[in-house]
C-alpha cells in the first residue's frame, strides 16, 4: 500500500520540482521561450510573486515531503513487525490495548479516558490464535483513541460516555467489536475511513493513517476481515474477524 502511495507523491514532487526550475532565471532556455511568448521572464515570475502562485508550489512540496515521510514510517512500520507470530487470546490483547489507552497522555489532552464507561462482553472460552500482539494492540490501541476523540466531541442522546468491548468465536473466526456511543460518522466519512490519509481532525490530531494502517494489519498480514458500522447520531461499532488458526502453516 505505501508504494501505491509512494508514486504518485513522486509525480507531485518531481511536478513541482520541474515547474520551479522552468520559472527560474538560471536556465538560458526560460528566457528565450519566454520571449517568443512575447513577455520577458521577469514580468512572468513578478506576477506569480504578486498572486503567491510561488508560494503554492512551496506549499505543495512542504506537504509532498511530509506525506513521503509519513509513508517511510509507515513502512519501517510493517517491516518491524514482521516478527513471527504467537499463541494468544484475544481478550488479553483487549486488555492489554485498553490499559495503554488509559496511560496514553497525547489522548488525555484531549479527553480522559478513564472518565469513559468500559463494558467487556468476552467469551469464558475463547481459544488461542495465531497472532502478532504488538500490531494487534496497536490496531485496538487506534480504534479506542478514535473512539476517545469521538466522545469528546459529544456522545449520543446525552448518555453517559462508553464503549463496549466484545469478544466472541463466530463460526471460522474470533470476533471483535468495539462499540462507542460518539456522535457516529456520516455515509461520506463512512465509506473513506479506511483510506490512508482520510481524516476529519484538525492538523496535529490526525493523520488519517490509524485505521488505513490498521486495515493493512488486519487483512494483509492476519488474513482477517475489518469493518465498520456507523450511523451519523448512532454511534460507532467496529467489527474485526481473525481465523481460528492455531499452528503455524
Ligand atoms: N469511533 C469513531 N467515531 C466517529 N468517527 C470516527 C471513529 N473512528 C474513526 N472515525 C473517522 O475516521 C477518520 C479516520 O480515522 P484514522 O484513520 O484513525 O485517522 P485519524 O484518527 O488520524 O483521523 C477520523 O478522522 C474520523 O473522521
Ligand atoms: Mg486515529
Amino acid at each position: 500500500m505505501a508504494h501505491e502511495i509512494n508514486n504518485p507523491l513522486s509525480v507531485i514532487l518531481q511536478g513541482v520540482q520541474g515547474a520551479r526550475r522552468r520559472l527560474s532565471p538560471d536556465f538560458q532556455k526560460n528566457i528565450v521561450v519566454a520571449q517568443e511568448c512575447g513577455a520577458d521572464l521577469e514580468t512572468i515570475r513578478a506576477y506569480l510573486e504578486k498572486r503567491s502562485i510561488l508560494r503554492y508550489l512551496d506549499g505543495i512540496s512542504e506537504a509532498g515531503l511530509r506525506a513521503a515521510k509519513i509513508v517511510e514510517n509507515m513502512l519501517n512500520f510493517s517491516r518491524r513487525n514482521d516478527a513471527a507470530r504467537a499463541l494468544h487470546r484475544v481478550s488479553d490483547i483487549l486488555e492489554e490495548s485498553i490499559k495503554l489507552a488509559a496511560s496514553d497522555y497525547d489522548l488525555k489532552k484531549k479527553y480522559d479516558f478513564k472518565k469513559i464507561s468500559i463494558t467487556r462482553e468476552y467469551d469464558p472460552h475463547l481459544p488461542e490464535i495465531l497472532l502478532n500482539r504488538t500490531e494487534m494492540e496497536q490496531v485496538i490501541l487506534n480504534i479506542l483513541q478514535n473512539a476517545t476523540h469521538a466522545i469528546a466531541e459529544e456522545t449520543h442522546a446525552k448518555q453517559r460516555p462508553r464503549i463496549i468491548l466484545r469478544a466472541s468465536t463466530d463460526g471460522e473466526f474470533v470476533r471483535i467489536e468495539i462499540e462507542d456511543n460518539g456522535p457516529g460518522m456520516t455515509r461520506e466519512v463512512r465509506k473513506r475511513v479506511f483510506e490512508p490519509f482520510f481524516t476529519t481532525k484538525d492538523v496535529g490530531l490526525g493523520t488519517g493513517l490509524g485505521l488505513s494502517v490498521s486495515y493493512f494489519i488486519i487483512t494483509s498480514n492476519h488474513k482477517g476481515e475489518f469493518r465498520v458500522e456507523s450511523e451519523s447520531g448512532e454511534g460507532t461499532k467496529f467489527v474485526i474477524q481473525l481465523p481460528l488458526e492455531r499452528s503455524v502453516p
